[in-house]
């Protein structure tokens, strides 16, 4: 009777949808079944009466509306969700990433949520098996991420069987066996898909993914892939980012990686990858490309120049052979330079350094010659110079000490003379130079390097003592 008649107040003085009430009442009871953690305390009416605005909550429309979001990530909750949260009716979108929640996937909870689109239990330490039918959850869901958790055993089909799939987050698990692959693939509108980082058996990439043709992120590391790259992924031309690192990948790496114009990360380094790279590069957008620790030949493509946004190149531990393409010293993004353990030979590009801000620049153990350009310490950002092992020769650069974010200077086993600049970087902390020619006493400054706890320099001329 009481009931009824707030009720009547409510509806006259407020006009209101009956759902709105009932969200803060249910708001109340989930808070309540959750142990009352102190994560929610402003679940409160006295800290709000507006439940929208409380921690974590979204709401339909803003203002007192339905509630259609709880994202409850890194709050360090550590109590299962209790299954109250699914009697919040119009819950599309659920995250609990970068919690401690741990024991099974919540299925008979999260299956309740007949409107969830969005499911983020990342970052938390669920194990065991997923539920072979995990497709029991609702059936419009877009965005599955269940990773970096431990979760083990096969995948079930079911996990694919959810017709409007954009991601499909399952790395960094401790998923055994085969991934059901056939599903995935009729995934048709699938955005991003991550495998990486399981125990999976053994196999070949599927070339059924090459249907997955709006993918944007593919990440397969360390997942014990072999064979090749299929050709057939050619068709996946709306990729980002491609990553396989840390697998046992064999064959050339086919032309689509080098073309494909929206890629901007590539990693396919770790694996046993041969053949030459093609002089034409038309993939203009990468940003990050690493291809180190691989048995690759021939020379460095020239065409690496069209690369204008590219920060981050790793080619090391391969069998490149040839010179640095001098277009390389002309990118304007180029950060790190990583081609160190090859048998490059040639001298380094003139104007290194000049064009781009460079940040690290590790060449060691090849077989470059002449000086190191004057340009390196143009701008001032390097922090490594690892050129070891090589046949440089002449002088340091006069003006290493413009270099002050430098903290290693390893130019051991070359065949670098005259003296040491008057004015090193100030932060060094590292200075090898066993093996060459220098010669002369060392510079007065040398006793302001405070940090240096690395100082290697025998198998010179130096002479004079030490300041
Ligand atoms: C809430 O869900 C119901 C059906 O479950 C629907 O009729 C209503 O439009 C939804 N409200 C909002 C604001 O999404
Ligand atoms: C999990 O995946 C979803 C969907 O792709 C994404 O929006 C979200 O940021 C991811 N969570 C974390 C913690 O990265
Ligand atoms: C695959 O790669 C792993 C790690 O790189 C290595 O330990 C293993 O021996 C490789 N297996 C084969 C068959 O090449
Ligand atoms: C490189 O590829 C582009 C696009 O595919 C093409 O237009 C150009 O002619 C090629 N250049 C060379 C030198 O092959
Ligand atoms: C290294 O390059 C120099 C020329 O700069 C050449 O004389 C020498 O034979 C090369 N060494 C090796 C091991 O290739
Ligand atoms: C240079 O070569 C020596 C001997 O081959 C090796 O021990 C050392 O690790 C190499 N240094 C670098 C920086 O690669
Ligand atoms: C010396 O090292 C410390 C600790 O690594 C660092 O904070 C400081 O900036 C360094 N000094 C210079 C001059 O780089």
């Amino acid at each position: 009777m009481v009931g009824l008649l707030l009720f009547l107040l409510a509806g006259k003085g407020h006009p209101k949808p009956a759902a709105t009430s009932r969200d803060r009442d249910i708001l109340l009871a989930i808070r309540k079944d959750w142990g009352s953690p102190p994560q929610l305390k402003s679940w409160d009416l006295t800290a709000s009466l507006n439940y929208c605005t409380w921690n974590g909550v979204k709401c339909s429309g803003g203002g007192e509306g339905t509630v259609t979001e709880l994202s409850l990530s890194g709050l360090s909750l550590t109590v299962p969700v209790p299954a109250s949260v699914c009697v919040l009716k119009n819950l599309s979108s659920l995250d609990l990433s970068n919690n401690h929640l741990t024991g099974a996937f919540p299925a008979a909870t999260l299956c309740a949520c007949k409107q969830l689109r969005f499911l983020d239990l990342s970052h938390n330490q669920f194990s065991g098996p997923l539920p072979r039918d995990i497709d029991g959850l609702s059936s419009v869901m877009e965005h599955l991420n269940l990773s970096v958790n431990s979760f083990s055993g096969e995948v079930p089909p079911s996990v694919a069987r959810f017709p409007t799939l954009k991601s499909l987050l399952l790395d960094t698990n401790h998923f055994t066996g085969a991934y059901p692959a056939a599903e995935i693939s009729k995934l048709a509108q699938l955005d991003i898909l991550t495998l990486g980082d399981n125990l999976f058996a053994q196999a070949p990439v599927p070339t059924e993914f090459a249907k997955l043709t709006k993918l944007t992120s593919l990440w397969m590391d360390a997942m014990d892939l072999t064979g090749e790259i299929p050709e057939a992924l050619a068709s996946l031309t709306e990729l980002m980012l491609l990553s396989m690192h840390s697998n046992n990948l064999t064959g050339s790496i086919p032309a689509w990686v080098w073309q494909h114009r929206k890629l901007e990360y590539v990693d396919l380094s770790a694996n046993s990858l041969s053949g030459e790279l093609p002089r034409n590069v038309t993939a203009v957008s990468l940003i990050e490309l690493d291809v180190s620790a691989n048995q690759l030949t021939g020379e460095i493509p020239a065409g690496f120049g069209n690369l204008k946004d590219l920060e981050f190149m790793s080619l090391s531990e391969n069998q490149f052979t040839g010179p640095i393409p001098a277009s390389i010293g002309l990118l304007p993004q180029l950060r790190y330079i990583w081609i160190h353990g090859n048998r490059l030979s040639g001298e380094l590009p003139l104007e290194l350094g000049k064009h781009s801000p460079l940040v690290s620049l590790v060449v060691a153990d090849n077989n470059l010659s002449g000086p190191l350009p004057e340009t390196l310490c143009a701008n001032g950002e390097l922090n490594v110079i690892d050129v070891s092992n090589n046949s440089f020769s002449g002088e340091l650069p006069a003006n290493l000490g413009n270099c002050i974010k430098l903290d290693s200077l390893l130019i051991s086993n070359s065949r670098f003379s005259g003296p040491i600049p008057t004015s090193l970087p100030i932060g060094l902390q590292q200075f090898r130079a066993e093996n060459n020619r220098l010669s002369g006493p060392l510079p007065a400054d040398m006793g302001k390097l405070s940090n240096l706890t690395h100082l290697s320099l025998r198998g010179n001329r130096i002479t004079g003592p030490i300041p």
